[in-house]
């Protein structure tokens, strides 16, 4: 069987030069590199991972575990993920929850029996113990897109709560007072964080927590639709809807329809999350972007760093901006016409 040896030989290099360019760590000139790979490809060398990776503890390979696969955001997250992960010789295996607590506790057990290097957690709830469990076990792990308060940890999400400022001062600014929230469960952060900024332009304008409408759900287009209809039955019925993620603001939206309401002539309907333009031929909904595959890569560069050097720093949170993106479905409150 063909050594590491017998290619640093043929190649005219040191064996640790080869366990650089197999394993993609250090600098080697572009020489050195192009004499060790013509070398693998003539004598058929295949590195022993298992072998190298009892030495060395490492597998060269990371986790992320995420909430809903189906979401383009975490599709786009995903794909940050990957790309800064085989950048730096890493695979990726992927986990989806389902937003279930049960889920993901079986999948971190899962990971932790393939001894994977690191873990990305979008946790499927703001409960601490996942995140305790795999930091009692050694295990790396940067959270992504939620917090979870209490516990500390790496994190990198975006600004939630302004984003939700932002889009609920856009409808005050264009007349609307009568403004519902439909939002995720209480416990998962970003939600929470939502409802504090919609409150937060609410109580600025002076409006009541009894003008305040939330209806708490989940971030799926079922409880979008049943959220809306639980809002046009308020009374007074509100002129606009704030949706807390893509999945609420389609749902909302077919129940508007359903309801022979036009949007925005007979309610204004804004949201987190784009959809991809490849998904959308005319984007027509208001919307507080948030960069997922930036979150992506950013968390993975921190894991990576945690993995290089684990004292390097404190924990970090990296809190990326929103960015609100207006189109028509925000529209021009009636009363502010007439
Ligand atoms: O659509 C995905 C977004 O909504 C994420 O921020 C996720 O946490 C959900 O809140």
């Amino acid at each position: 069987m063909t050594t590491i040896y017998d290619v640093a030989r043929k190649a005219g290099v040191a064996p640790i030069t080869v366990s650089r360019v197999i394993n993609q760590t250090g600098y080697i000139s572009a020489d050195k590199r192009q004499r060790v790979e013509a070398a693998v490809a003539e004598l058929g060398y295949v590195p022993n991972r298992l072998a190298s990776s009892l030495r060395s503890r490492r597998t060269h390979t990371l986790a992320l575990v995420l909430s809903d696969i189906t979401n383009p955001f975490f599709t786009n997250l995903a794909r940050g993920v990957e790309d800064t992960a085989s950048d730096a010789g890493f695979t990726v295996i992927f986990c989806n929850t389902d937003e279930s607590e049960a889920e993901e506790q079986k999948y971190l057990g899962v990971l932790l029996q393939k001894r994977v290097d690191g873990i990305l957690l979008v946790p499927a709830r703001s409960n601490p113990d996942s995140l305790r469990m795999l930091q009692h076990n050694g295990t790396p792990v940067v959270v992504l897109d939620r917090r979870i308060p209490h516990v500390q940890a790496d994190v990198v999400r975006c600004d939630s709560e302004d984003g939700a400022y932002q889009l609920t001062r856009l409808l005050l600014g264009l007349g609307h007072r009568g403004i519902a929230m439909l939002t995720g469960p209480k416990n998962v952060s970003t939600s929470a964080d939502r409802v504090a900024g919609y409150r937060r332009a609410l109580n600025e304008a002076g409006l009541a927590k009894r003008q305040q409408m939330v209806f708490y759900g989940d971030f799926r287009q079922a409880s979008g639709y049943q959220m809306a209809q639980q809002a046009l039955a308020a009374q007074p019925r509100p002129t606009a809807l704030v949706a807390a993620n893509n999945f609420i603001t389609i749902g909302a939206l077919k129940a508007l329809q359903e309801a022979g309401l036009r949007v925005p002539e007979d309610m204004a309907l804004v949201g987190f999350d784009d959809l991809p333009p490849a998904m959308v031929a005319f984007p027509f909904f208001t919307v507080a972007t948030q960069p997922s595959y930036e979150m992506g890569q950013a968390g993975t560069r921190l894991l990576l760093e945690r993995l290089e050097n684990p004292a390097a720093r404190p924990f970090q949170e990296i809190i990326l901006p929103t960015e609100v993106i207006v189109r028509q479905s925000s529209g021009v409150a009636k009363l502010h016409l007439s």
